[in-house]
């Protein structure tokens, strides 16, 4: 029997049609490389009318180059970083930021994956001591690796308590569109309106085939980002194609279509899954993830028919996640599963 993939990661998803269109539209003639070009123009000038004409923004591939080039740009190897000990930036990019950057990852312990003010204040330390690292950046994933949102006012306490401390504020954005969706707010209000510095916006993982955008809402802080980006191995000769992608994703709301349907196929799993005995749900499902502790028997019966991971290899917390081509059908199949297997242990 082949194994479903579709819980596994929104990354497992496919393309959305119209952005496979998009990149046949742009794929005629010849345009200047490396972002000299009319469609990526065009893109940055979408993005500017989201997130504001003072920004200055910049395409990479992936989202891990997004998080360490947008933040080697702002930051010094005798800089701290303050993450959660769930970030994506510091449990999944294999030492990509201590390596690249030089600087320090300050893993602060979080139920939910969100950092306070509360959380970070203790970390505080050793300002101005030539010993010890100088706190520089708080980073914040939103959504969270945990699957929960960061409302504007939890945003906006946080890069107050940074710029109070001449530190600022990161978002790993890989899923700010579920967040945004999530919340029925605009993309703005809870990056650059809430006080955000540099922003990686993500395409990938809502539909996009690859393609990321690094947004600086200080445009001094951008000053070195064209150089960072070719010594990181970012600038894509072919721009047009991330450029083009982006537009569509923009157009006619497709980011957001996409990101409701996933965090609403999350919503249905967890009314699925919410009253099947022996199953607890750990986590608030408030994007397009759901963490449920199963017994571990289940768990690896389950992952011979379906694909997807423990939070942590040592527990029984999984991570089950869907995307914009999740399909009710499909959910419903995976409860059931889920059920059965429960009920036969
Ligand atoms: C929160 C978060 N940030 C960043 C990334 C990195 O994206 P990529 O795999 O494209 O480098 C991921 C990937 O899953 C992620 O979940």
């Amino acid at each position: 029997m082949s194994v479903f993939a579709g819980f596994g990661s929104d990354n497992h998803s496919g393309v959305h049609p119209d952005i496979l269109s998009a990149l046949r539209n742009v794929n005629d003639g010849y345009v200047v490389a490396y972002g000299h070009d009319e469609y990526t123009e065009q893109a940055i000038t979408q993005l500017k009318e989201i997130f504001g004409k003072k920004t200055a923004i910049f395409f990479v591939y992936n989202g891990t180059a997004a998080n360490i080039l947008g933040l080697r740009s702002v930051t010094d190897s005798f800089h701290s970083i303050f993450c959660a000990e769930s970030a994506h930036l510091t449990v999944h990019e294999c030492c990509g930021p201590e390596n690249y950057i030089g600087a320090k990852l300050v893993n602060i312990p979080t139920p939910d994956g969100k950092l306070s003010v509360d959380f970070v204040e203790p970390y505080l330390i050793g300002v101005d001591d030539p010993h010890m690292a100088q706190p520089h950046v708080i980073s914040i994933t939103q959504a969270t690796e945990r699957g929960t949102v960061y409302r504007p006012k939890e945003i906006q306490s946080l890069a107050d308590f940074a710029h109070h401390h001449n530190m600022l504020l990161h978002m790993d954005g890989a899923r700010l569109c579920n967040a945004a969706a999530f919340l029925k707010t605009g993309l703005h209000e809870i990056s650059g309106e809430a006080g955000v510095d540099v922003l990686s916006f993500g395409g990938t993982k809502n539909g996009m085939m690859y393609g990321e955008a690094v947004v600086f809402f200080d445009t001094q802080l951008a000053k070195n980002f064209e150089f960072i980006r070719k010594q990181g191995m970012q600038l894509t000769s072919k721009m047009r194609y991330i450029s083009a992608q982006f537009s569509a994703f923009l157009a006619n709301d497709l980011w957001l279509r996409n990101a409701s349907h996933a965090n609403e196929m999350a919503r249905l799993l967890a009314e699925q899954l919410q009253n099947i005995p022996g199953i607890e749900i750990t986590q608030k499902v408030e994007a397009n993830m759901l963490y449920a502790v199963i017994p571990n028997q289940c768990i690896t019966r389950l992952q011979k028919q379906y694909y997807f991971h423990r939070f942590n290899e040592r527990t029984c917390e999984v991570r089950l996640m869907c995307s914009f081509t999740t399909q009710p059908p499909d959910v419903l199949s995976f409860a059931q599963a889920i059920r059965k297997t429960v009920g036969e242990t």
